[in-house]
């Protein structure tokens, strides 16, 4: 297999914090009076904090100064740590442990591409830090995904040229960024939203070494 190292995104791959995320971002949208829903929130998978508020405040016709934007964002993010906070490895999605377990144990390494800034917080929560060769995460980058920034940094971090990564990822932004970062994409979650990856899996609880290769396989037909 051509393939030499597997980078993950976090949020809604390896744990699901996509509901924590929407409590938070909710408790802000009521506060300023914006009718913000769950389909809503589907905007904001993999789009960085304050593009995520950007989303919000359009939703509600809003436009405060950016001091104001800096208050509401760490108003959000002091929630959203409260509820990351209390976070146990019960919540770990089915199947992610042991899938990286199988890779680490055929020479694969292990990287994570994620634009939060609280990536470190949750892996400490959660007790995975350790599976990690390498984290590139929203404190070492600056461009938000679709840029391929986080996961070109984790393939250095990982001695690896792109064009042998694959990234798992299940937002349109992520797909979008390991596309533009030459990777191969399998995508996480619903193939009608996933539309970009190569290839789409509704979880990494379906994904062991076998079928990998079979994805790279069909790639290069
Ligand atoms: C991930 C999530 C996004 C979140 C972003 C920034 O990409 O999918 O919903 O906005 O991280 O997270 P942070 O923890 O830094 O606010
Ligand atoms: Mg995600």
């Amino acid at each position: 297999m051509g393939l030499k190292a597997c980078i993950f995104d976090l949020d809604g791959v390896i744990v699901d914090t996509a509901k924590y995320h929407y409590l938070a971002w909710k408790k802000l949208a009521t506060m300023l009076n914006i009718n913000f829903t769950e389909v809503d929130n589907e905007r904001l998978k993999g789009v960085s904090r304050m593009a995520s508020l950007n989303i919000i405040l359009e939703i509600g016709n809003m436009h405060p100064d950016d001091r104001t934007k800096e208050k509401y964002a760490a108003l959000k993010n002091k929630w959203y740590v409260e509820y990351i906070s209390r976070m146990t490895p019960d919540e770990i999605l089915p199947g992610s442990v042991e899938f990286i377990t199988e890779l680490k144990a055929a020479g694969i390494k292990v990287g994570l591409g994620s634009a939060s800034r609280n990536t470190p917080l949750i892996l400490e929560r959660v007790g995975i830090r350790h599976l990690f060769d390498a984290v590139a995460d929203g404190n070492v980058v600056n461009k938000a995904k679709p840029d391929p920034e986080v996961f070109i940094t984790a393939a250095k971090m990982l001695n690896t040229d792109p064009e042998f990564c694959v990234v798992f990822e299940d937002a349109v932004a992520g797909v979008e960024a390991a596309l533009n970062a030459g990777m191969l994409c399998v995508g996480i979650g619903s193939e009608k939203t996933l539309t970009k990856a190569h290839f789409v899996v509704p979880g990494l609880a379906l994904m062991n070494i076998g079928k990998l290769k079979e994805i790279e396989k069909n790639r290069r037909l």
